[in-house]
């Protein structure tokens, strides 16, 4: 099994020595929690390993993600001016808007390997601006699209019975799995930020992606006693025997660092 390194201290022994190649892994916790650091971490070792990345935002601009990383000295200035890091960022003011092809695009033109996702819960409370198209680049791409109300040909909503196309489900749903599905071939390792709702005890938004992702990491800054204490800990990660504990997390000047239970208290 090929592994891909985050090369944050600490995390990449707790899954085997990296995330499967080409899987998309997860990464949820509420705000503030280090999701967007970790990302960026992520992003600059592969990038400064011969493994270069995509940012895609629909929540921060990057300008404000690239000061974010230049507090732990990522220059990402610097890796985007030598084509090893590009960034796409989503404005949810457009609408008809197929991230695919740009994804693709930009895939092609840096080699891209790496790719985050920031983040998917904001898209799916944002649906209804975004199409996706539901065959693949080549094929029906261009006319047959799946939107938020329904699938569409040409702007005009198609019958649930078409020729070819039989649809009857959550809209919603659908749209998360296909966009993790247009994710896996891209052929790149994907990290997929999102969110969920800790009162009913869902790790994202959707309610679907957790399960339609191959790994689930997630962090936490929870109050113990009059402080916040970071934490990260591995729910899935498929075809890995992975860490069984929550692990203690700290935010330190060079970045993420990842203190394994085993060693603390073993
Ligand atoms: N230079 C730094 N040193 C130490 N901690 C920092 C530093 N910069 C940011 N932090 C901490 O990291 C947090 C932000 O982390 P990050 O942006 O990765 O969170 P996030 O999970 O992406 O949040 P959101 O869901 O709101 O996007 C800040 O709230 C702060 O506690
Ligand atoms: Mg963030």
């Amino acid at each position: 099994m090929d592994r891909v390194r985050t090369g944050i201290p600490g995390f990449d022994e707790l899954i085997e020595g990296g995330f499967p190649k080409t899987s998309n892994v997860l990464l949820t916790g509420l705000p503030g929690t280090g999701k967007t650091i970790f990302a960026l971490e992520y992003l600059y070792n592969g990038a400064m390993n011969g493994e270069n990345g995509i940012y895609v935002t629909l929540d921060e601009s990057f300008e404000m993600i690239k000061e974010q990383a230049m507090q732990f000295g990522w220059d990402f200035d610097k890796l985007e001016a030598e084509n090893k890091i590009a960034f796409i960022s989503i404005r949810l003011g457009r609408t008809k808007l197929d991230i695919f092809d740009q994804i693709r695009d930009v895939r092609d033109r840096i080699d891209a390997k790496r790719l985050v996702f920031d983040n998917l819960a904001t898209f799916s409370v944002n649906l209804d601006l975004f199409t996706i198209p539901v065959g693949y680049a080549g094929s029906i791409a261009s006319t047959v699209e799946m939107t938020a109300k329904g699938i569409e040909s040409g702007g005009n909503l198609l019958a649930d019975k078409g020729d070819k196309i039989y649809y009857t489900g959550d809209m919603e749903k659908r749209l998360i799995y296909l966009i993790v599905e247009h994710m896996s071939r891209l052929g790149t390792t994907n990290l997929v930020l999102t969110y969920g709702n800790p009162d009913v005890n869902q790790l994202t938004i959707d309610g679907v992606s957790e399960f339609a992702c191959d790994g689930i990491v997630e962090l936490y800054n929870q109050l113990i006693g009059a402080k916040h204490v970071r934490t990260i800990t591995v729910l899935k990660m498929r075809n890995t025997n992975q860490n069984q504990y929550i692990n203690d997390l700290e935010i330190g000047k060079n970045g993420l660092v990842v203190k394994p239970v085993e060693k603390v208290y073993g």
